[in-house]
């Protein structure tokens, strides 16, 4: 009986870690200070994102005391905004990301951590970050895109 109860406990411990691990794969911070809690999306067309509400001013807009949306318009060979001029939002706040493209596919990776998603025309891919500490985070493409695919590439800056 004792050593049923043992077998139990050691079991569900096994578990315990086998979801953890998945979990930190799938939601877990890889880089310091940052946070992928969300990845989801929507829909846009791709040559009508100079009349679309966000996505013609591509952006930073406030939502929250503590909360952010994030227009991204990825094309050959930039992030608007992003590569001329770095996104900038504060430490200790939740940031959703809306990227598309406006031209082919592109990546989204947020430099050193698994905050990761693609640029696709005609789709918003939406994903959360949570932002913990002042520092800055470089953006780059991982999806093929054209010549100057490896040189497209942007900043976040977290202030304090
Ligand atoms: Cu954009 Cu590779």
């Amino acid at each position: 009986m004792e050593i049923h109860k043992y077998e139990k406990i050691w079991l569900a411990g096994a578990l315990l870690l086998i979801v953890g691990f998945i979990a930190t794969v799938s939601y877990g911070a890889v880089g310091a200070g940052i946070e992928m809690i969300d990845n989801e999306g929507g829909q846009v067309d791709p040559k009508a994102l100079d009349q679309h509400p966000k996505f013609s001013e591509p952006g930073t807009y406030k939502t929250g005391p503590n909360q952010y949306d994030v227009y991204v318009v990825a094309q050959q060979f930039a992030y608007l905004p992003g590569t001329s001029d770095p996104i900038r939002v504060p430490a200790n706040s939740e940031v959703t990301f809306h990227v598309t493209s406006r031209d082919v596919i592109h990546g989204y990776e947020i430099v050193g951590t698994n905050a990761n998603t693609m640029a696709i025309p005609g789709q918003v891919s939406q994903m959360t970050v949570k932002f913990d500490e002042a520092k800055e985070y470089g953006l780059l493409c991982n999806e093929y895109c054209g010549a100057a695919h490896h040189a497209m590439e942007g900043k976040i800056v977290v202030v304090p």
